[in-house]
């Protein structure tokens, strides 16, 4: 059995057909989801998702796109909507340095306010990080009495350096599809390097299609194509893959069954 960690099943590309992805994807044998908000209408929509279904759970959060909203009011929807059982993460939070973004200062207090609630509310953080990866890591350290909660770097695509200093902090390693691209050779040497008990599959559906479905949709479905490519990396079975990284994600964020 295998558990998506980060999905988002209220994304407009899955109206049409959510509870047929949903089923299919509990046949191949992905039985929980959890599914991510990146701002507050979208993280009160996957707490609503994940109320409608006994198997999916909700991580709320506001990304670092959307900053400059987790202001003191911004915050305050945040740990009300915490309250409902089902959400089981704070996230995605973190830091985007791309062109157009908001500026770093703003992010990084959006980004540090979030750390902060989350471990206030006893909660593991989701963190996204796009072209900032060693800001996103010192953030994380000069936070690191704040993590007691864990946490999980989502779609991680770093160095194997980064990837060292995350695992010290207790924070996992999520690993989704784009370890599966053939040109993602350094990503690969990087995940044989990492310790199975430190990593957590997800899809990030409907964006990141693993190979060799790139250019379709994505989907929860996928999981298993993820996990055979790191059972390859990591030279064990997908039994092996499917049973550690199910434990690992149990058990970040404590999930019931
Ligand atoms: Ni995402």
């Amino acid at each position: 059995m295998f558990i998506d960690t980060h999905c988002h099943l209220t994304d407009k590309q899955f109206a049409d057909d959510i509870e047929l992805t949903f089923d299919y994807s509990q046949q191949v044998g992905v039985d929980k989801f959890i599914t991510s908000g990146f701002d507050l209408p979208s993280s009160q929509k996957a707490v609503e998702f994940a109320t409608k279904h006994n198997n999916v759970y909700a991580t709320i959060g506001i990304y670092p796109e959307f900053a400059d909203k987790a202001d003191l009011q911004g915050l305050s929807s945040l740990k009300e909507l915490a309250q409902n059982a089902k959400v089981v993460g704070i996230g995605e939070i973190g830091l985007q340095f791309t062109e157009g973004a908001p500026e770093k200062e703003v992010q990084i207090k959006a980004f540090e306010r979030q750390i902060e609630l989350a471990c206030a509310l006893k909660k593991p953080i989701v963190i996204h990080s796009r072209d900032a990866m060693g800001a996103t890591i010192e953030v994380l350290e000069k936070n690191k009495d704040k993590l007691v909660y864990g946490g999980t770097m989502h779609c991680f695509s770093g160095s194997t350096e980064s990837a060292m200093r995350i695992i010290k902090l207790g924070l996992y390693i999520s690993v989704g599809g784009v370890s599966t691209f053939k040109n993602a050779i350094s990503l690969k040497e990087t995940l044989s390097h990492i310790p199975l008990d430190k990593m957590i599959l997800e899809t990030d559906c409907p964006y990141l299609t693993p190979h060799p479905y790139r250019g379709k949709r994505n989907s929860p479905a996928y999981i298993p194509t993820i996990a055979e490519n790191l059972a390859k990396i990591k030279g064990v079975t997908v039994d092996e893959v499917a049973k550690v990284t199910y434990a690992n994600s149990k058990k970040l964020f404590r999930l019931e069954g």
